[in-house]
């Protein structure tokens, strides 16, 4: 069994719920890498902290502290002890955690958080495989139309689906540096797939 497999993709390509359940299926926990992004964007909310100014971010992490709990039924986000999961898919953080997580020093915070975590785990984001953890035994990287994604993720927001492709399409332009999967990474197109079948696609993978 590999000691790190990467699951990586755009918003909304489903690496969230895939990674979960391909982890299930090991018996492995599943770790959200963009939870962290999710917790520090709320802390900068909650103190009023200039999304802009790096130094700000990262003094307010020193003194107000996140924390990711990768428990096997969910991730959990903790900020300064205090459980605010809840409060992490909201279409105010999804609006502003790509400027907080452009940042160098903010990523290579991320990045210490992910790497300190014992493995094995499945770990899903954006460059788990290509930068993060390029030494990961298995990576997999999903992609989807935005129109796909933007429909399966209606459901999940407060928001019509004109303002969910809007702010996908905003967000694939953001993130877009962070994005190119890892020269050695599967590439899979769930545009056409269910669910299971993209977990049990990658379940073989890990198996064969
Ligand atoms: O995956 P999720 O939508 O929760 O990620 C939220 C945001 O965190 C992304 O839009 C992106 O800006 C950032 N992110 C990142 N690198 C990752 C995971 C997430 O930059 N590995």
């Amino acid at each position: 069994m590999p000691d790190v497999i990467t699951i990586d993709g755009p918003s909304a390509s489903g690496k969230s719920s895939v990674a979960r359940r391909v982890a299930a299926g090991l018996g492995l926990p599943y770790v959200s890498s963009g939870l962290i992004y999710r917790g520090v964007t709320y802390q900068v909310g909650r103190y009023g902290v200039d999304p802009q100014d790096e130094a700000a971010i990262l003094h307010l992490l020193s003194h107000h502290p996140i924390q990711l709990v990768p428990l096997p039924e969910g991730n959990r986000m903790l900020a300064e002890g205090q459980d605010v999961t809840a409060h992490m898919h909201t279409l105010e953080i999804d609006q502003a955690v790509s400027a907080v997580a452009r940042h160098p020093e903010v990523r290579a915070y991320v990045y210490r958080s992910l790497r300190a975590l014992q493995p094995p785990f499945v770990v899903e984001g954006r460059d788990m495989g290509s930068t993060v953890f390029p030494d990961a035994a298995l990576k997999f990287y999903l992609t989807a139309a935005p129109e796909v994604r933007a429909r399966r993720r209606v459901g999940e927001r407060d928001a019509d689906y004109a303002t969910v492709l809007a702010d996908l399409l905003r967000r694939d332009a953001a993130d877009a540096k962070q994005i190119p999967p890892a020269p050695d990474a599967i590439i899979i197109d769930t545009s056409a797939m269910g669910l299971e079948e993209v977990v049990n696609t990658i379940l073989e993978r890990i198996r064969t």
